[in-house]
């Protein structure tokens, strides 16, 4: 059994990983200041809300419960947004994280495991895309998070901080149970966005684009289930206990699939047509990511068990049917 502290364990990701650290065993406390999580996705009942930046707080967390290791979800997403507001970025994700890491070092606390994404590549010059491959953002988000991914590697060095980054592919699905899933506001996201459309909540789903140089001319994407991402986390906090080598891994399936592709299965999934429009291309979209993501698989024997389309689709329908309006109901 392991002590662990998740920030951000309100969210999404950080929620279906508290889930799975929970089914392990482990003692989970969360922290997450509920600016864009939502008190009813936690499923500890140690709770704090606050924020990561707040030494005090996170100190007394810390020594109270004898946290051997973070697990840090707790930051600013949106891609758009950071295009239109930078400094948020860097503050909030770059910066507080900074601060995270300081007050952990300060209170003995010295494994991290680091939400990174697939945003830190940019535009890839090969796919699929290896850990090794130049990091180049174009967006402020992928910045702030491959600008963290330094830190931890100077940490590492003058501290022996312990850490690895996990970049995410696209996560996307729901638990199977249905008592957790995905609600942001504003929604961006291409699965939720789909399924909210066959609901009858959306008139249609636009589609980003149809001229980019793929198959059928729309982008490709590496979907990885939510619950295969929430065992990569496990998988790697278990490592980093022992002897898993600190640095950046690719957390995806290997396997792409495109804007269309996502749209048809779904249409499989629900058992009816959903009403699609062309739109232009999304500002700093790439035309394809996928993982090569074999490294952690290697270091730790994860694989994903979930990330066929077809199960993404359904969990993530199952979750949108039973709550329609995310967790306000
Ligand atoms: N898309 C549409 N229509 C929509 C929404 C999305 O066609 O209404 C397309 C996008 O153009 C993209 C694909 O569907 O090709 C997936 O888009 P998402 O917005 O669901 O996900 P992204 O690939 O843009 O973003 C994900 C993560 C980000 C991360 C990024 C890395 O959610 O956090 O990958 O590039 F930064």
């Amino acid at each position: 059994m392991s002590v662990v502290l998740v920030t951000g364990g309100a969210g999404y990701i950080g929620s279906h990983t508290v889930d799975a650290l929970l089914t392990y065993g482990d003692q989970v406390i969360v922290l997450d200041n509920l600016s864009t999580g939502h008190r009813g996705a936690v499923l500890t009942e140690h709770f704090y809300e606050g924020d990561i930046s707040d030494r005090e707080l996170v100190a007394e967390i810390i020594q109270k419960h004898g946290v051997e290791a973070v697990i840090h979800f707790a930051a600013k997403s949106l891609v758009g947004e950071s295009m239109q507001k930078p400094d948020l970025y860097f503050i909030e994700n770059t910066g507080k994280t900074s601060q995270l890491l300081q007050t952990l070092v300060e209170n003995g606390v010295k494994n991290f495991i680091f939400s990174s994404t697939a945003a830190v590549y940019g535009i890839p010059e090969d796919v699929p895309i290896a850990e090794s491959a130049t990091i180049s953002p174009i967006n402020p988000y992928g910045e702030s998070k491959a600008m963290i991914e330094s830190i931890c590697q100077w940490m590492e060095q003058a501290y022996g901080l312990r850490w690895c980054a996990l970049r995410y592919f696209n996560a996307a699905g729901a638990h199977p149970q249905g008592h957790i899933g995905e609600d942001h506001t504003p929604e961006t996201h291409l699965i939720p966005l789909i399924l909210q459309t066959a609901l009858g909540q959306r008139r249609n789903i636009g589609i980003f684009g149809e001229d980019y140089n793929t198959e059928d001319g729309t982008c490709i994407r590496d979907y990885i289930h939510v619950c295969d991402l929430a065992e990569a986390h496990v998988k790697a906090l278990k490592g980093l206990l022992q002897d898993l080598p600190n640095g950046p891994y690719n957390i995806g399936t290997g396997f792409g699939f495109s804007v269309r592709e996502v749209i048809q299965t779904a249409e499989i999934v629900v058992g009816s047509s959903i009403a699609q429009q062309m739109l232009p291309r999304r500002e700093g979209d790439p035309a394809q990511l996928v993982a090569q993501a074999n490294r952690l698989s290697e270091a730790t024997g994860w694989k994903p068990k979930m990330s066929d389309l077809q199960t993404i689709l359904s969990t993530a329908w199952n979750w949108h049917n039973r709550h329609p309006h995310g967790y306000t109901e």
